[in-house]
């Protein structure tokens, strides 16, 4: 059982969040065991979310996997949305207003800026973690890094099984 203690230091939360992450992936082999603590964990540790969670390519589209908050949508086309750019693109989305974005596909209507990160494995994309705020602007560079390493120990997790 891992307790999970947030603190007021927003730096020390995001290395909390590596921190245990790096662990769980450590001693979990079950994926989906996995992905669903990490969007707890990050839930828990970065404040102002409205949703965390995974879609994973099956069939040649992101269908929807493990998350934290509203019931979303289930399919994503690949180039699609911020989800499916961060897929066509391989490179992370990070959405300050999410009105602003071509295409944003709205699965909570409180959501207004999205931070999405393509998980990679030996070259193909095998899905994303998309984070979303109700709060303009939420995303940093300093999220950004947080959340790009929690992909790349996923990545570390699933180039090895
Ligand atoms: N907003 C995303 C869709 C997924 S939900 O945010 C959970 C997009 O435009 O791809």
């Amino acid at each position: 059982m891992i307790e999970i203690n947030a603190t007021n230091d927003k730096n020390k939360n995001y290395k909390y969040i590596t921190s245990i992450c790096k662990d769980m992936l450590l001693i979990e082999k079950s994926v989906s065991a996995n992905f669903s603590n990490i969007t707890a964990v990050i839930n828990e540790l970065m404040d102002g979310l409205n949703w965390v969670g995974f879609y994973i390519i099956e069939d040649g589209e992101l269908v929807l996997n493990t998350f934290q908050g509203k019931v979303a949508c289930t399919r994503i086309a690949i180039g699609k949305g911020v989800c499916g750019t961060a897929v066509e693109t391989k490179e992370v989305q990070l959405v300050e207003d999410v009105h602003q974005f071509p295409g944003h596909i709205a699965c909570d209507g409180d959501t207004n800026s999205e931070l999405v990160v393509p998980i990679i494995v030996n070259g193909d994309v095998y899905g994303v973690l998309d984070i979303d705020s109700p709060i303009v602007n939420r995303f940093t560079e300093i999220e950004k890094d947080c959340i790009v390493e929690v992909v790349r120990l996923i990545e570390e997790f699933l180039g090895n099984k």
